[in-house]
């Protein structure tokens, strides 16, 4: 089927169907109308555009990676390069993991950047356009997500990661979340256990969800266990390798240094050895360290840094195979799914006596 035979079918010239494909303005209703109807009829394809244009699927899977910062640069630039995306050790697992399962059941993948609040119009334009069936956010604040689901509207297919669900967004996404609140707890007592009592803590970005529940969580642990927090010893990061260097510069200058610091993901863990080794110090016999995420890089530190174990590549596998399920099924099967965590023991920490 091409083109001359679909204008033959609906007794239009050539142009027109090529007019009524490309959108031009200046056809007639009615004859838009057979023109599409012939088009579906006898599927024909000829480009995506006019595929999107009768209503067909993309097979497209989105991923909106998300770091507004509206009030300051992203962090890549900052940073003078381009590793938000590509070195970032949460953003980069995912989205590779997500690819990998959505090409297995056939899909393409879209990646987008949302930087600044002005961008988020890039996540309803690639539904609107039919670019994609469906999409994960990944990345942002809730704040942030909930202005996502004003701008979209309803009746789009989408999943949310390390988002906090309520009442009001529960029934509008499919969540994929992060055991961060047993992960935190079970790294501070793993620190207790081994006989520290003076603990530091460089959080992530508090305003995330990741970052405030591991920083309650760790607080929650302490209390539990009878310990005071020292207010010298906590460093507020943004889940960077800059603030996890300044974060722990901060804290090795209490006038008494903690023995342990928990720090909330393992990007910040490679700023924070280069801050205690430039104080001449060394880990774990002046100071124990616990990361967060158990990114790849953890197990090459050195020494190899002990870490919260959370699967990234299973948050992405879960959102690619819920997204897919609701498409196939045409319709939002809104779940919330939970990635579990587990301590994976390196060389980083060490036992104290009291
Ligand atoms: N680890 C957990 N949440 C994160 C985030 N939003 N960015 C970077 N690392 C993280």
């Amino acid at each position: 089927m091409n083109s001359k035979e679909i204008a033959k079918i609906v007794g239009v010239s050539r142009s027109t169907v090529s007019r009524v494909i490309n959108n031009y303005p200046d056809i007639p209703e009615a004859t838009r109308e057979k023109v599409l109807k012939a088009i579906r009829e006898n599927n024909y394809y000829p480009n995506s555009s006019a595929r999107r244009l009768v209503g067909m699927k993309s097979s497209t899977l989105g991923v909106f990676v998300v770091d507004i910062k509206d009030n300051e640069k992203p962090h890549h630039v900052i940073e003078n390069n381009e590793d938000l995306l590509y070195g970032n050790s949460y953003f980069s697992p995912f989205i590779n993991a997500f690819i990998d399962q959505a090409n297995k059941a056939q899909y393409y993948v879209l990646v987008s950047t949302v930087y600044s609040s002005d961008e988020l119009w890039k996540i309803k334009s690639s539904f609107c356009e039919k670019r994609i069936d469906g999409g994960v956010i990944i990345g942002s604040k809730d704040n942030e997500y909930e202005k996502i689901l004003e701008v979209i509207g309803k009746d789009f297919i989408i999943a949310a990661v390390d988002i906090n669900v309520t009442e009001e967004n529960k029934d509008k996404a499919i969540y994929i979340n992060l055991n961060n609140y047993k992960g935190a707890f079970e790294a501070t007592k793993y620190l207790i256990d081994l006989g520290h009592r003076d603990i530091g803590i460089i959080t992530g970005d508090i305003t995330k969800l990741s970052g405030s529940v591991r920083f309650e969580s760790f607080k929650q642990a302490l209390l539990e266990n009878g310990i005071q927090l020292n207010e010298d010893y906590i460093a507020y990061g943004d889940f960077t390798e800059y603030s996890g260097y300044i974060g722990m510069k901060k804290i090795l200058k209490s006038s008494r240094r903690p023995t342990a610091v928990f720090v909330c993901n393992d990007t910040m863990a490679i700023g924070a050895y280069k801050a205690i080794g430039e104080m001449g110090l060394s880990i774990p016999d002046d100071i124990s360290v616990i990361g967060f995420d158990n990114s790849q890089i953890s197990q090459y530190m050195y020494p190899p840094l002990t870490s919260v174990n959370v699967s990234l590549p299973e948050a992405a596998k879960l959102s690619a195979d819920l997204l897919i399920k609701s498409i196939e099924k045409k319709e939002l099967v809104p779940e919330v799914k939970i990635v579990d965590t587990t301590i994976v023991e390196r060389a980083s920490c060490k036992r104290i006596d009291n």
